[in-house]
């Protein structure tokens, strides 16, 4: 089996968990939103992780299940509650569900999700059952701080890649750090194992949402199932911005200066911003930095003992590299 499969195998098994998780029917408008949205499909890369750091630490997939799919259903809460924020219409090519419904359903159909999560995880058998709920919940604090800042850099006219980068390890990177940390405690890593896979999990965070980003832009909005420009019709200080505006002189300068000064800009002139991210080079450059990134996760992979689920970590981030969707 390569790890392309091992990755799948794993996949089918989170999406088994996930469509018989809610038994719940009524309330009608609580239940069946909160099940759209878990049948919507996804990457389901979170849950993967936990499986796979569990493996490779010694650990078996299957006591990792409850936890991985704790921090799915954890991740599909944050992803309710964004698009109500990025006035999003549509996500993994479905309406999203204040689009569907309506936002109050939206908002409510999200607290579901978080308290099942919370479920999900608990029924986890481990030793380190109290370290795991402590990474679980703050990594939910962690991810309203960092969409907290992502809503304040909106109407903010200046923001230093720093603090960018600060923003988005915290909406994207915890979580994804906090999947492979729990998947490792699971499998009884040692605390140099755990330690690593923290590492490779911040790193790919970092990259995963950097590749979200050149993805808002330069996808395909078919298969990427989300609208192509959002962030800069919502103004969002993304990194391409940011290294656009540091880039770009004259007239090209000014346009960009828009997204700062008028907290976005109309969606018809998306692709014009495109064309001045890729004369400027910020497109390469955010491809450079994600494939930095991408490295420094694989690096950490040798702290780990040779293993299948290590080949898989390494193909995985760096699937991330060329993923499209
Ligand atoms: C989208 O996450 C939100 C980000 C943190 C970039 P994913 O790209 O993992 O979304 P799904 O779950 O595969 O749809
Ligand atoms: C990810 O950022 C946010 C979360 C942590 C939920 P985005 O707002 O860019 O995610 P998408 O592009 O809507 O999936
Ligand atoms: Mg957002
Ligand atoms: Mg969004
Ligand atoms: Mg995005």
């Amino acid at each position: 089996m390569n790890p392309e499969q091992r990755y799948e195998r794993h996949k089918i098994v989170v999406e088994r968990y996930l469509r018989g998780f809610i038994s719940e029917h009524k309330p009608q408008t609580l239940y069946a939103p909160a099940k759209y949205v878990l049948a919507a499909g996804g990457k389901r890369i979170r849950p993967v992780l936990t499986l796979l750091a569990c493996e490779a630490v010694g650990g078996v997939a299957s006591d990792a299940l409850h936890a991985g799919a704790g921090i799915e259903i954890l991740h599909n809460f944050t992803l309710v509650h964004d698009d109500i924020m990025d006035h999003a219409q549509t996500r993994r090519g479905r309406l999203t569900v204040h689009k569907k419904w309506d936002e109050n359903i939206a908002i409510l159909s999200g607290d579901v999700l978080l308290g099942l999560a919370h479920r999900a995880l608990l029924r986890t058998k481990s030793s380190c059952i109290q370290e795991i709920s402590k990474l679980f919940t703050e990594s939910v604090i962690t991810v309203c701080e960092g969409q907290s800042l992502d809503k304040e850099f909106e109407t903010r006219h200046r923001v230093h890649v720093n603090e960018y980068l600060l923003m988005i390890e915290k909406k994207t990177g915890k979580l994804v750090s906090a999947a492979t940390q729990i998947g490792a405690l699971i499998g009884k890593a040692t605390p140099a194992e755990l330690e690593a896979l923290r590492r490779y999990g911040e790193y790919i965070g970092r990259a995963f949402q950097l590749q979200d980003d050149l993805l808002d832009i330069v996808a395909d909005e078919k298969e990427f199932g989300k609208a192509i420009g959002g962030d800069l019709v919502e103004g969002k200080k993304t990194f391409l911005l940011l290294e656009a505006m540091r880039r770009a002189k004259g007239k090209e300068k000014k346009m960009l200066h828009h997204v700062f000064t008028d907290g976005g800009v109309p969606r018809k002139q998306v692709p014009l911003f495109r064309r001045i991210y890729e004369e400027t080079g910020a497109i390469d450059s955010a491809k450079k930095r994600i494939e930095t990134d991408i490295t420094e996760a694989k690096n950490q992979l040798v702290a780990l003992p040779t293993s299948t689920a290590r080949e898989t970590l390494r193909w995985l981030a760096e699937k991330l590299l060329n993923r499209t969707y």
